[in-house]
């Protein structure tokens, strides 16, 4: 398919997970909508997401998701110049629905297609709000399920220096959300209960923080935290929930603040940017705000709606792909990929 001669408004489509997403943005920063409808609700009986269920929700609801993003754009789609489409890393069942849809439009339309890397989306995210980021920066990824240390040379050249050697961030707030009873997505649920807290945060050990790299690992916290509930009554957990939401917190956010700025400091570069879905905790946000203030380190995090799955940092990084002639056919195919990271360490380019 031939690129449009003007590929200024992308309209994307992001369904790697459990949000519905549609967004259209303009030359990559001009956001004229970001809609995502969430399926918290069917979740959360099960603590955890339920792929099938994932599927089949965003097939009910993509239709109506893109006739909401263009009503609340005042556009149709003759005023669109290009679609772009997460295609990995995600559920496969959640992926097909968004890659298929996309397809669909851009077969109708006659319009051109791209796949896009959700991970890369999510690092690009700080870029729509704030276009001259200076590079290089240092990028903290933290999400459901990715967590790493990512120096962004330029646009398109990563250079991976640290990750989770198991969980990652936002499992771990979804895990010990889980022990503790409280519903999912844990994370926002946590850092409330954190935030009530008045007494002691219960203490937890923090893993890896001399650990002389910048891997980190959260599985021994989430651990901690599940034998330390199952030590007590249950009326005792119950009293204690705020404390232990709070002391969990904390030995999180410690470690991940501590080793991006020990990171930026070993590589000399004097940004820092937040991503992902724990991005948008606000501890974790004015933690590491403070640590690299004290620092003369400038710090960069993206609106909390643009911190969680969103369709408009897909829309926004598709822009400068296009530019640089990047582009998909029909034949776009997704990629579950779920260890694409980890195959990837200390690459230029891990996407
Ligand atoms: O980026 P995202 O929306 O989806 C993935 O790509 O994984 O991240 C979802 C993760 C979930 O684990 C959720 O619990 C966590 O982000 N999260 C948070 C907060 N909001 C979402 N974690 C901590 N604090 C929050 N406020
Ligand atoms: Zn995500």
């Amino acid at each position: 398919m031939p690129q449009h001669p003007k590929t200024e408004i992308i309209l994307a489509i992001e369904t790697s997970c459990d949000d519905t997403c549609v967004g259209i943005v303009e030359k990559g920063h001009k956001i004229h909508a970001n809609v995502l409808s969430s399926q918290n609700e069917i979740h959360t009986q099960f603590g955890g997401i339920i792929p099938e269920l994932a599927a089949r929700s965003h097939l009910e609801k993509i239709g109506v998701i893109l006739e909401i993003a263009l009503q609340k754009a005042c556009m149709s789609l003759s005023d669109i110049h290009a679609f772009a489409v997460t295609h990995r890393p995600g559920l496969a069942s959640s992926l097909l629905v968004g890659v298929s849809f996309a397809k669909a439009l851009s077969y109708a339309t006659r319009l051109p297609i791209l796949g896009i890397n959700h991970i890369e989306g999510h690092l690009f995210a700080c870029h729509l709000e704030k276009p001259d980021l200076p590079f290089p920066h240092l990028c903290l990824m933290v999400s459901g399920g990715h967590t790493f240390l990512v120096i962004v040379e330029k646009r398109n050249q990563y250079r991976m220096i640290g990750q989770t050697t198991d969980d990652a961030a936002g499992e771990a707030f979804d895990k010990v959300a889980r022990h503790l009873g409280l519903g999912f997505p844990g994370g926002p649920i946590i850092e409330k209960m954190a935030a009530e807290n008045r007494e002691t945060p219960v203490f937890f050990p923090k893993a890896m923080l001399y650990s002389g790299d910048f891997n980190f690992s959260f599985s021994g916290l989430k651990t901690a935290v599940k034998y330390y509930v199952e030590s007590l009554s249950k009326e005792e957990a119950e009293k204690q929930k705020k404390a232990i939401a709070a002391g969990f917190q904390k030995a999180l956010v410690d470690v991940l603040v501590e080793k991006t700025i020990q990171a930026a400091q070993k590589y000399s570069i004097s940004t820092i940017t937040l991503s992902g879905g724990v991005a948008a905790n606000r501890f974790l946000r004015s933690r590491l705000s403070e640590e690299a203030q004290k620092r003369d380190i400038g710090f960069y995090y993206p609106s909390i709606i643009l911190c969680t799955d969103n369709a408009a940092m897909i829309a926004g990084l598709a822009y400068y792909k296009y530019q640089e002639g990047e582009q998909s056919d029909l034949s776009l195919a997704l990629e579950e990929n779920s260890q694409f990271m980890k195959s990837r360490q200390n690459t230029k380019n891990p996407f």
